[in-house]
């Protein structure tokens, strides 16, 4: 019997940090990732949009059939994961659920921290969650839009990552924040920075780790994994050409991407082009 791969998708690069938490938990599993690259971002987009693009993106994965589909952008995964619940019949794991989970099993003060794209906070998709699993646990959020070009430019050490980083998040220890949530993909790159400003002593959560053993747990559950000791094997698709793609992707990824093929959603035509051209 053929193993069906896991799907996931993102804006652009930046859920490859979710991938590669998929694939540290479950090395065996084969997947599939979108990268919305013609489109992104997602962040600034109003949430009508970011809906329809996340249902194009979806069909084009059921399409390739995959078992259980992950939605690694955080702006996607809190305006559209009703919408695509609604619409798609295989088990969807979003990023936001499973990083609320882990902020409130870790925050000791009952002060969150939330800090996302403009869509993300826009949407109190976290604040929500997190109120639904502890209503006593107080939330605080904050835009940080520029952690997006400073995470894909490679500008995570230095004295603009670190200007803006104070800029954004000074003060939240003070409003008694002890756990702040990396609601975005991007965010786990700026990780040292943003750690840097809010002090050791804050936790910092990855949405990314808690969403992987989410995927293993479901999966498991629907006797779903696949069950060999052999690696996966990971196929990407983008909707702009791959260069650029491949060229931050390593980063994102922590390794060396496989091949990637350009795939225009409406005609759903592919072209090839390998990740070592590029
Ligand atoms: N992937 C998006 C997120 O996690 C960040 C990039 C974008 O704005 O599209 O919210």
């Amino acid at each position: 019997m053929a193993w069906k791969a896991i799907g996931i998708f993102d804006s652009g690069v930046g859920g490859l940090t979710v991938l590669r938490e998929i694939v540290r938990v479950l090395p065996q599993e084969d997947t599939i990732y979108l990268g919305d690259t013609a489109r992104v971002p997602y962040g600034t987009k109003s949430p009508e949009t970011v809906i329809r693009y996340s249902r194009q993106i979806a069909s084009f994965l059921e399409g390739r059939d995959v078992k259980l589909l992950v939605v690694a952008c955080n702006t996607a995964s809190a305006v559209a994961l009703d919408a695509l619940e609604q619409q798609f019949s295989i088990p969807i794991v979003g990023v936001i659920e499973p990083g609320a989970r882990r902020a409130v099993a870790t925050t000791r003060t009952g002060t969150v921290g939330v800090i996302g794209t403009e869509g993300t906070i826009a949407s109190s998709a976290y604040t929500k969650a997190i109120k639904r699993l502890n209503p006593e646990v107080a939330v605080v959020t904050r835009a940080c839009p520029l952690f997006v070009p400073l995470a894909e430019s490679g500008w995570t050490d230095n004295e603009v990552a670190r200007l803006t980083a104070r800029t954004y998040l000074e003060g939240l220890r003070e409003e008694g924040v002890d756990t702040l949530v990396l609601g975005c993909t991007h965010y786990p790159l700026l990780k040292e920075v943003i750690a840097e400003v809010v002090g050791d002593d804050v936790v910092l959560v990855d949405s990314a780790e808690e969403t992987a053993l989410t995927v293993a747990e479901i999966l498991k559950g629907e006797r779903l994994l696949r069950p060999t000791a052999e690696r996966g094997n990971h196929h990407y698709f983008v909707t702009d050409i791959p260069a650029g793609f491949i060229k931050v992707g390593n980063r994102f990824l922590g390794g060396r991407l496989g091949d990637v093929y350009q795939v225009n959603l409406e005609d759903e035509t592919a072209e090839g082009e390998r990740a070592d051209e590029g």
